[in-house]
């Protein structure tokens, strides 16, 4: 996906006030200079979740959470940055732009979003008419609680051809309405006429990482071919992208530890059902790489549930092809098999929660379960049979990118294979290591370096970045070596190029650098002493001052030292700053 430019990102953050935008989520109330309300990311009885509509950030004094407008949107809506980015252009009427060189999506028309979930509603509507009678009856048969339907928005289209001219009136007339949802896959043109893609189904609306609608799986009711029919590809829609279930697994958990991918809608459901709120489904297709990483964003560990039988044994091989080389940072994948003939669905009702979390927790781990699959296609017991199992393995082997768990199974392989890590390394030689990367420059400063000076001076820009507007002439901080003062001169510039940056603003420049954005932000909210507070132009210059001497220092020792060593002479240049550096050195006596 193409990145979303800085730029925007900015003027994003400068249109929306974060006091109106966390106010329609959470009342607050005027307290001082700031606004408060109880934390809604922990449970607190006191409030502690302060806004401060200067900073255009909010700090929790109780559970330390923190952040601008965008992360608050993360952090309460449960999105990742650039659907929270999404989420709030769109509350402006903005689009969001993508940088040129990167593959851009296709634009879609956003009003589909709107057609969709209007039709979810309708369908979610007939379930409960007398006519959705028959659907509530089979849902009931097969155990789901009306509470469990509507929190999946389950729903009901009627048998009739021509319901959507229920929810939209207008469309026999409105051409522009009807190509909308032949786009969306609703609707079906054939010669003259124009029909429903769904009658008589029960609805299962497949939402995208936003919560918007953007398909539907329809099930029949009861027996019938097809079984389960599926909107088609549509602008909203790429079925190898999406996962069902994956927006109500993010909202029903604050933090997911682990994900269970299933197969089918019901599983889903049902697992819900029965209070396990992790599972997700792929729709109808193999587990692709997109799905891996979009689930991986959302957690650590993958449990892929599989039939016990034959194909799900190959699709567990299948799913080794891209999640082998998905492995690093402590990521995991595992895989279950289900006995023959059951699915998750069917299994949790059998055997109750405890039980089938009990198998979850004994899931395979996806590399032992290659090593036995290889294993038994070959005779451990003689020379040649193992020779042959590291042939096997070298392949999947070579998938796997990242040197930790090369190394860890490749010992795995060497014990199996009887072998020496050293031979078994001759042997397969090393895929080409792969290339971390190259992330942006991380700014690792961390709190011990930043000497008292540079922690006051960006403690003062931070809180009040205007500050920085009458500090000029700073190109001296990048000479001196550690990496406080080159902070403070990326604060600065950002500063001066953007005369009236608000606190959250200007910490997002750093929002992918865990550590440091961590840091800053809390010296963006730390609390001042009150005797200081109105002198905060004075200490700022003050700082600088200081700063300024220790560059001055550092350089007339670097030019002291250069002149003493034989063979470095002094330019013109230099022997002429070295002078002048004497020379204020003498004026401005070190002050202890
Ligand atoms: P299953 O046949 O295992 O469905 O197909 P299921 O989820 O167990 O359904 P129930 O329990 O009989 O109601 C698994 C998945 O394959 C896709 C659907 O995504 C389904 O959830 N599928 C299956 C189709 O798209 N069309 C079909 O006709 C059948
Ligand atoms: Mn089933």
């Amino acid at each position: 996906m193409a990145l979303i430019p800085q730029q925007f990102i900015q003027e994003l953050l400068a249109r929306i006030d974060i006091v109106d935008l966390i106010d329609s989520r959470i009342p607050l109330k005027k307290a001082g200079a700031n606004y408060k309300a109880c934390c809604p990311f922990h449970g607190e009885k006191t409030p502690s979740f302060t806004v401060s509509q200067d900073k255009q950030f909010y700090h929790c004094f109780g559970c330390g959470v923190h952040g601008n407008a965008i992360s608050f949107v993360m952090e309460y809506d449960r999105l990742e940055f650039p659907d929270a980015v999404e989420e709030l252009a769109a509350s402006l009427g903005l689009e969001v732009p993508r940088d040129d060189n990167a593959p851009s999506r296709p634009k879609v028309d956003a009003s589909l979003y709107e057609l969709m979930n209007k039709i979810a509603k309708f369908y979610q509507r007939q379930l409960s008419s007398p006519q959705g009678k028959p659907a509530v009856n089979y849902l009931k048969k097969r155990g789901l609680s009306g509470e469990i339907a509507k929190r999946f928005a389950i729903g009901y289209v009627p048998s009739e051809w021509r319901n959507l001219e229920k929810v939209f009136p207008q469309l026999k007339t409105d051409q522009t309405l009807q190509k909308q949802l032949i786009d969306c896959g609703m609707l079906i043109k054939k010669d003259n006429s124009m029909y429903d893609r769904f009658r008589d189904r029960i609805m299962f609306p497949i939402k995208d990482k936003r919560g918007r609608v953007i398909a539907f799986g329809g099930r029949i009711i009861d027996q019938g071919e097809p079984k389960y029919l599926n909107s088609p590809e549509t602008p909203i829609f790429h079925k190898s992208n999406e996962l069902y279930g994956l927006y109500q697994a993010r909202q029903a958990n604050r933090k997911l530890e682990r994900l269970l991918i299933v197969e089918g809608y019901m599983d889903v459901v049902a697992l819900a059902q029965f209070d396990i709120n992790n599972a997700v489904a792929t729709l109808g297709t193999a587990t692709t790489e997109s799905h891996l990483q979009q689930l991986f964003r959302a957690t650590r560990e993958l449990v892929l549930c599989f039939d016990g039988d034959r194909a799900g044994r190959d699709a567990a091989l299948r799913a080794l092809e891209h999640g082998l080389s998905q492995l690093r940072d402590g990521r995991e994948i595992k895989l279950m098999f289900l006995p023959d003939g059951e699915d998750p669905d069917s299994m949790v009702r059998k055997v109750g929660k405890d039980e089938f979390l009990q198998q979850v927790a004994q899931a395979i781990p996806l590399f032992e379960f290659l090593l036995e699959h290889l294993s038994a296609q070959v005779d451990l017991e003689s020379v040649s049979g193992r020779g042959q199992l590291v042939h096997l393995a070298k392949p999947y082997l070579d998938k796997v990118t990242d040197p930790i768990y090369h190394e860890f199974f490749s010992n795995a392989l060497a014990e199996k294979a009887q072998l020496s890590v050293e031979k078994l390394e001759k042997i397969i030689e090393q895929p080409q290591q792969a290339t971390k990367p190259v992330s942006q420059p991380k700014q690792t400063t961390n709190g011990q370096k930043i000497n008292k000076t540079i922690q006051l001076a960006l403690t003062l820009l931070l809180q009040k970045p205007q500050l920085g507007l009458s500090i000029k002439n700073v190109a001296w901080l990048k000479t001196l070596p550690e990496k406080g003062p080159k902070l403070l001169y990326q604060l600065l510039e950002i500063i001066h190029n953007n005369p009236k940056i608000s606190t959250g603003t200007l910490l997002e420049y750093w929002r992918d650098h865990d550590k440091l954005y961590n840091r800053l932000a809390q010296l963006a909210v730390v609390e001042r002493e009150e005797r200081m507070q109105g002198n905060e132009q004075a200490e700022l210059n003050d700082c600088m001052q200081r700063l300024l001497r220790q560059a001055q220092t550092q350089r007339l020792d670097y030019l002291r030292l250069k002149d003493k060593q034989s063979g470095q002479k002094l330019t013109t240049a230099e022997k002429s700053e070295y002078q002048q550096l004497l020379l204020l050195a003498k004026q401005k006596p070190q002050k202890r």
